[in-house]
C-alpha cells in the first residue's frame, strides 16, 4: 500500500524535528556570560563569526586568582592565557591573534588543537595491517600535523561548564587520508592553582594512528615584542629524538649530556641554540622531541620561569614526549596584539608521543583500535617568584 501525502508530510516533519533536537542536544553552546569589561565585550565580538554556516565563538574561564582562558570553538583553539607577574599584573602569554577572520587565516597553529596525528610522518606514509595509507605531504615531503584543513581549521562542538569547556569534534573516515571515523574530545579545565588541565580522549571504528596535542606558543614576559632567549627552561629528559634534514626523527634516542639539548638543569633558550650543533641548523634552532623521563603527570617535564615577570610555568604531562619549538619560522608575517610577531618570540612546548611513530617501530605506539579509548592529559600551572 502506498502512503498517502498527507502521511509523507508528517513523516519529514518528524525528521525535521529530530534533526533540530539532536542539533540542539549535542552542541549546547553558551558563551561567557558575567563581569564582562568594554575590553573583554570586544574581544568577544572580535572573536564572533560564522565559517561554513557554523557559529564562531569564544568562550571563557575565570578563577579567583588572577588567571582567566579564553577559547575558540574553532580549531579548539586556546585564544590567551592571563596570568598575574609578581607585582600581580595580569598579562596575556601567548601569542594570538585579534579576530576569528584573523584566527581563519592563521599558518603557525597558535594555540590550536593539532591533529589526528600531531608533528611529522615522513612522506606522509605510514603502514596498518599491511595496508599503505598516504597524508597530505604539506611540509616539504612530509605531512605535518594531520594534513590540510585538518581538526585546527574545523569549528568543534562545544559545551561550557562551570570550571572547564569541553570541545569534541568527528574526524571522517579517510579525511587527510587517515582511516577510521575518529571521536575527539579535548577538556580545559581552570582549577583555583591557576593550573590549565587539558583532556584528551578519542575513540575509533577502525585501526588508525593518533598524536593531539596544543599547540599554543607561550612568552612569559606578557609581552611578545620580546625574544624567549632569556627564558629559563628545564626539560626532565635525558635523551631526545635527532632528526634528519627534514625533521624526521632517525630512530635514535640521543644522550643529551655534553650537548645543547641538555636541559636536565635549567639554562636560557638562548644559551646554546646558537652552538654549531648539525641538529640545531636542520631546526633552525630548538625544534625537537625530547624523551621525557617519566611520564607520572604529578612529576614536571619542563619548568620555565622569567625573571623581569617573575613568572613561572610547569608543564605535567601523562605523553612520553614533549616536542621543544621556539619559533624558528615566526618571521613577521603572523600578527596580532599591536604587532608582528617575530623570529623566536614564542615557544611551543608541544605533550605528545614522539613524531613518525607509525614508521618508527622502536617508538612508544600510536595506534589506536576500535573499542579502546585513548587517554592523554597536560597540565600548565602557572605562579610566581621573586
Ligand atoms: C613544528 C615546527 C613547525 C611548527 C608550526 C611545530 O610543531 O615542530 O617545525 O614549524 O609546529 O607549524
Amino acid at each position: 500500500m502506498q502512503p498517502d501525502n498527507q502521511t509523507i508530510e508528517m513523516k519529514k516533519l518528524l525528521v525535521i524535528l529530530q534533526m533540530l533536537l539532536l542539533g540542539f542536544s549535542s552542541c549546547v553552546i553558551e558563551p561567557e556570560k558575567n563581569n564582562k569589561t568594554n575590553a573583554d565585550m570586544e574581544m568577544e565580538k572580535a572573536f564572533t563569526d560564522t565559517l561554513n554556516g557554523e557559529k564562531v565563538q569564544m568562550f571563557r574561564l575565570s578563577n579567583k586568582n588572577g588567571m582567566s582562558v579564553t577559547f575558540s570553538n574553532y580549531g579548539a583553539t586556546i585564544l590567551s592565557i592571563q596570568v598575574p607577574n609578581k607585582e600581580g599584573n595580569e598579562e596575556n602569554v601567548l601569542l594570538g591573534y585579534d579576530s576569528a577572520k584573523d584566527l581563519f587565516a592563521g599558518k603557525s597553529y597558535f594555540g590550536c588543537i593539532v591533529g589526528r596525528y600531531a608533528n611529522r610522518i615522513a612522506n606522509g606514509k605510514f603502514t596498518i595491517d599491511g595496508q599503505t595509507f598516504t597524508a597530505p605531504q604539506n611540509n616539504g615531503i612530509n605531512s605535518l600535523h594531520g594534513g590540510v584543513n585538518s581538526i585546527d581549521k574545523q569549528v568543534w562542538q562545544v559545551k561550557q561548564m562551570n570550571d572547564a569547556i569541553s570541545f569534541s569534534i568527528k574526524i571522517k573516515d579517510g579525511e587527510n587520508g587517515y582511516p577510521g571515523e575518529m571521536n575527539l574530545n579535548v577538556i580545559y579545565s581552570l582549577r583555583e592553582d591557576n593550573s590549565l588541565v587539558i583532556d584528551y580522549a578519542a575513540t575509533t571504528d577502525k585501526t588508525t594512528v593518533i598524536n593531539v596535542t596544543n599547540h599554543a606558543y607561550f612568552n612569559l614576559t606578557g609581552n611578545p615584542s620580546n625574544t624567549i632567549l632569556d627564558h629559563d627552561v628545564m626539560i626532565n629528559a635525558s635523551r631526545y629524538t635527532p632528526v634528519d634534514s627534514t625533521l624526521i626523527p632517525t630512530g635514535e634516542l640521543k644522550s643529551v649530556k655534553g650537548t645543547a639539548f641538555d636541559f636536565t638543569t635549567a639554562k636560557p633558550i638562548g644559551k646554546d641554540i646558537a652552538a654549531s650543533e648539525q641538529q640545531l641548523k636542520y631546526g633552525l634552532g630548538y625544534d625537537h622531541n625530547f624523551v621525557l623521563n617519566s611520564s607520572d603527570v604529578k612529576i614536571p617535564a619542563v619548568v620555565v620561569t622569567e625573571k623581569t615577570s617573575g613568572r613561572k610555568m610547569e608543564v605535567f604531562t601523562t605523553e612520553p614526549g614533549v616536542q621543544f619549538y621556539t619559533g624558528n619560522f615566526l618571521d613577521g608575517n603572523e600578527k596580532g596584539r599591536g604587532m608582528a610577531y617575530q623570529y623566536r618570540t614564542g615557544f611551543c612546548l608541544e605533550t605528545q608521543h614522539f613524531p613518525d611513530s607509525p614508521n618508527q617501530p622502536s617508538f612508544p605506539t600510536t595506534m589506536l583500535k576500535p573499542g579502546e579509548t585513548w587517554k592523554s592529559q597536560t597540565i600548565y600551572r602557572f605562579s610566581t617568584t621573586k
